[in-house]
């Protein structure tokens, strides 16, 4: 594939309402993003991707835009975002921002037109039916229908995700127009460019057809007929050709649900995007997209299963976006390593499995001090939307209170959206006002002052394993080198890196035992990894419990036939 400038970044994601409040109002805010850029200069990320910060009523936190010109004042001015671009450039990071573009806020001057002058071109930018009752049977994200009635008229808009986030009718050219004049002027500006939200949605089947029921609520899943629907690449490629083609920019798409064998439309030279998140092997706890209830175990042959499969498809097609924490996922040391979530080995080995992948690697606010999730008592104690409207469907769907709460302890987006601990004092010096949301339990044990320059936390760990990546010698091959997938055993993760003459084998054992492993004919030099002192006998390495290890197999013929 050819090179891009964007491929050696490391992005790290803030979801700005938890980083750091600047003004002690207990909400996180633009200018503490700014105050802590010493912090990620030092962490050596090269990219933010910032969560919405636009105007909104937060009913999802941000993902509700009311005004796209605009920010919400809690979170600052575009005086302040300007001061954040600027002072970010001066440390060498870029930033990218969240574009919301498949619905907007219920309070966008726009909806707000199309419910108060129904005659008026507005109205065509939102998608409205009239009847008496909802117009179909599908099921949206957040649970109950995608239809919400228009006070005093016998009129639904549609929703896919929450009822105060209606989404914006695509088929309308003139709407269209008015998206790719915002995402112009937001270019201009001089963000490097965008994380696209829920993008995947913006075509529906225009059959609006009722669907084969698949809950105790007789609805379905709109999914099947608004995600990944025929007709959506041209909107796409449109979208692409207005705006992000005519700026040296980077895009990465949330396209949930893309299939493997359409992934050239998506990326790749000629993409839509220059990357897509691959959700298989984050939401592998679940069995059927986005219900939590739907629970399934799982094993670490099919994480690496998943893994190596995305893997192989996105190298095939283009660049990955590699992650395995973000804003809507609980934490990842507790979904990924269970009652070992607090075992710092483990924890590092976790994070060098997929950092060292094929593609760009996404750190988010809080990962790289290994933070783990909480264990909230009551209902009341949660802000997310979700995480409400999933509670509700576990209880339709004849969960008892106590096992919908645990289902949404485990999987609750709060999981990873309290306030990021910077120390053991008072709200984890977050803030000196209570924060908008409670604290993890762990906060006093797990924060950043514990770790910093703290031999063997999490957080150096993960400064050096950035800075071996961007600056060691196997530099090149460990960004730009393909990936090979290889068979060790169920419980270890292995894949080779490799370039030219060079090939990096990259070994993580996610047991708590020691796993022996052969290798194949050759010198092998260990490199780089979590523990010290590991010795090679011939061909035969012992692997600690929960150790991750890069090896330099010094070898030309190591690179398997094309
Ligand atoms: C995906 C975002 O990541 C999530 O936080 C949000 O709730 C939905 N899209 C709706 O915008
Ligand atoms: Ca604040």
């Amino acid at each position: 594939m050819e090179r891009h400038w964007w491929q050696k970044e490391v992005i790290y994601q803030i979801y700005p309402k938890s980083f750091y409040d600047s003004n002690h109002d207990g909400i996180g805010d633009i200018r503490g993003i700014t105050e802590k850029l010493p912090y990620l200069e030092n962490l050596g990320v090269t990219m933010l991707w910032i969560c919405p910060v636009y105007q909104s009523p937060m009913d999802d936190n941000g993902y509700d835009v009311s005004d796209y010109r605009a920010l919400a004042p809690e979170f600052g001015s575009l005086r302040d975002l300007d001061e954040l671009i600027g002072e970010a450039k001066r440390r060498g990071i870029k930033i990218i921002m969240d574009l919301v573009i498949n619905h907007s806020s219920d309070e966008h001057e726009w909806f707000q037109k199309a419910i108060s002058e129904p005659d008026s071109k507005y109205h065509d930018y939102y998608i409205f039916k009239e009847g008496k009752k909802e117009p179909n049977n599908w099921r949206s994200v957040f649970g109950g229908s995608v239809w919400e009635k228009v006070p005093g008229r016998d009129e639904y808009y549609y929703h896919t995700f929450g009822k105060k986030q209606p989404d914006l009718n695509w088929e309308n050219r003139e709407l269209r127009e008015e998206l790719y004049d915002m995402v112009n002027w937001w270019l201009d500006k001089g963000i490097a460019g965008f994380r696209i939200d829920a993008i995947s949605y913006i075509k529906k089947d225009l059959t609006w057809k009722d669907r084969e029921p698949d809950g105790a609520d007789g609805l379905a899943k709109c999914s099947k007929a608004s995600r990944n629907q025929l007709g959506i690449e041209v909107f796409l490629k449109e979208l692409k050709e207005k705006t992000f083609d005519r700026h040296p920019c980077v895009t990465v798409a949330e396209a949930a649900g893309v299939p493997y064998e359409k992934m050239g439309e998506f990326i790749g030279d000629q993409g839509f995007f220059d990357m897509i998140f691959d959700f298989r092997y984050a939401d592998l706890d679940i069995a059927s997209g986005n219900e939590w209830f739907h629970r399934i175990s799982w094993t670490v042959k099919d994480l690496k299963d998943k893994m190596m499969k995305s893997q192989s498809v996105m190298q095939e097609y283009g660049w990955a976006a590699n992650f395995i924490e973000n804003h809507d996922q609980p934490r990842a040391a507790s979904k990924y390593l269970g009652s070992d979530q607090n075992d710092a080995n483990a924890v590092k080995m976790l994070g060098a499995m997929y950092f060292f992948l094929r593609g760009v690697p996404f750190v988010y606010q809080g990962q790289e001090l290994g933070m783990v999730n909480f264990q909230r008592k009551s209902m009341e104690e949660f802000d997310d939307i979700s995480s409400i409207g999933q509670y509700q469907r576990s209880l339709e769907e004849g969960f008892s209170e106590e096992a919908a709460l645990n289902i949404v302890n485990l999987r609750s987006r709060d999981n990873s959206r309290t306030p990021f601990p910077w120390n053991d004092e008072k709200y984890g010096g977050f803030s000196e006002t209570k924060p908008w949301i409670g604290m993890t339990e762990e906060y006093p044990a797990i924060n950043a002052a514990a770790q910093i320059e703290k031999e063997g936390s999490v957080l150096e760990f993960y400064k050096e394993m950035i800075a071996f990546r961007q600056n060691g010698p196997y530099h090149d091959t460990l960004v730009y080198g393909d990936i090979e997938p290889l068979e060790i055993c169920d419980h270890v993760i292995a894949y080779r890196r490799y370039r030219e003459k060079e090939a990096i084998l990259c070994l993580f054992n996610f047991a708590n035992d020691e796993a022996l492993i052969r290798l194949e004919e050759g010198e092998h030099i260990p490199v780089w990894g979590n523990l010290s002192g590991t010795e090679i006998k011939g061909n035969e390495i012992r692997l600690q419990p929960y150790q991750a290890l890069l090896i330099n197999e010094r070898t030309e013929n190591k690179k398997p036939e094309k």
